[in-house]
C-alpha cells in the first residue's frame, strides 16, 4: 500500500516542489477555480500512478497545483464517484495522496438536490455534518493505521471553526450561505420523491452523490474539512417535474462564480 502512494507522489514531485496546504475538490461544474490558479501545474489523473480516472460529466480529471489567493494548493478539477463503479478506496485515494503531500485541510465543492423546502435553487449551503446512505464506507477492510485509526470519530468532521469562518465570508461578501445536512445517495439514478420524504424526516437538507467518502478519508486522516453545497435543484417531488442533469449543469453554470469567490474569500483566512 505505501508503495502506491510512494509512487504517486513521486509523480507529483516530479512535476513541481510546491508542498501544497490545501486541497480542494471541485464539483460538478465547479472546476472553474481551478483556473484562477497561479502558475498552473496541470496534473492528469492518468499520470498518477495508483489514480483511477473521472468518467463524470463536467469533470475535468486532473490536479492543478499553485497558488490560490496566497496559499499553496492542489485542486482536483473533477472526482471520483461510487456510482461511476469505482471502489471506495479508489474514490479516496487522492485524500490520502494529499495527506502525504502535506495538505492539512481539505476543501470540498458539490452540486446536490434541496431535500429542505425552505432552500432555493442556487444557494449555497455549508455542511455541517452528513448521513451516509451510500451503502459502503471507505475505511472498511485492513485499517491504513498510517492514516488513522480503526475507528474513526466523526464528531466534528465538519471541522466547525471553518463553518463559522465560511459564514462570516459569506457575511463580508454580501452572500447567503445556508447550513445543514448533507445526505449522501449511492445514485446513479436520482432519488424517488419517496425517499426524498424519507430523507427529510431523517433530517437531511441535501442530498447528492459525492462528498462523504472524501470527507470520511479526510477525518481518519485528521485532516480539517471545510464543505459547501451548491444547490442545483430541489429534490424530486418537491416541484412535482422531472429531475433534469441539464438543469443542474446550468445552475452550477450560473452560480459558480458566487462560490468560486466565497472559497477564494476563505483561504487567506484559513
Ligand atoms: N440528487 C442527487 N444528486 C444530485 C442532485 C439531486 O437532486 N442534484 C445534484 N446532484
Amino acid at each position: 500500500m505505501n508503495q502506491i502512494f510512494d509512487a504517486a507522489v513521486a509523480s507529483i514531485h516530479e512535476k513541481t516542489t510546491l508542498v501544497p496546504e490545501i486541497g480542494i475538490i471541485l464539483g460538478s461544474g465547479l472546476g472553474g477555480l481551478a483556473g484562477r490558479i497561479e502558475d498552473p501545474v496541470y496534473i492528469p489523473y492518468a499520470c498518477v500512478p495508483g489514480m483511477k480516472c473521472s468518467t463524470a460529466p463536467g469533470h475535468e480529471g486532473r490536479f492543478v497545483v499553485g497558488m490560490l489567493a496566497g496559499k499553496a494548493v492542489i485542486c482536483m478539477q473533477g472526482r471520483l464517484h461510487f456510482y461511476e463503479g469505482h471502489a471506495m478506496s479508489d474514490i479516496v485515494f487522492p485524500v490520502r495522496l494529499m495527506k502525504k503531500l502535506g495538505v492539512k485541510t481539505l476543501v470540498v465543492t458539490n452540486a446536490c438536490g434541496a431535500v429542505n423546502t425552505d432552500f432555493s435553487i442556487g444557494d449555497l449551503m455549508v455542511i455541517e455534518d452528513h448521513i451516509n446512505m451510500m451503502g459502503a464506507n471507505p475505511l472498511t477492510g485492513p485499517n491504513l493505521n498510517e492514516f488513522g485509526p480503526r475507528f474513526c470519530d466523526m464528531t466534528f468532521a465538519y471541522t466547525p471553526n471553518l463553518r463559522e469562518l465560511a459564514l462570516d465570508e459569506a457575511k463580508k461578501q454580501g452572500v447567503e450561505l445556508r447550513r445543514g445536512v448533507y445526505l449522501g445517495y449511492m445514485g446513479p439514478s436520482y432519488e424517488t420523491p419517496a425517499e426524498i420524504r424519507a430523507f427529510r424526516a431523517l433530517g437531511a437538507d441535501t442530498v447528492g452523490m459525492s462528498t462523504v467518502p472524501e470527507v470520511i478519508a479526510a477525518s481518519h486522516c485528521g485532516m480539517d474539512v471545510l464543505a459547501i453545497s451548491l444547490i442545483t435543484n430541489m429534490a424530486a417531488g418537491i416541484q412535482k417535474v422531472k429531475l433534469s442533469e441539464q438543469e443542474v449543469i446550468d445552475t452550477a453554470a450560473a452560480r459558480a462564480e458566487v462560490l468560486q469567490n466565497l472559497v477564494e474569500g476563505i483561504l487567506p483566512r484559513i
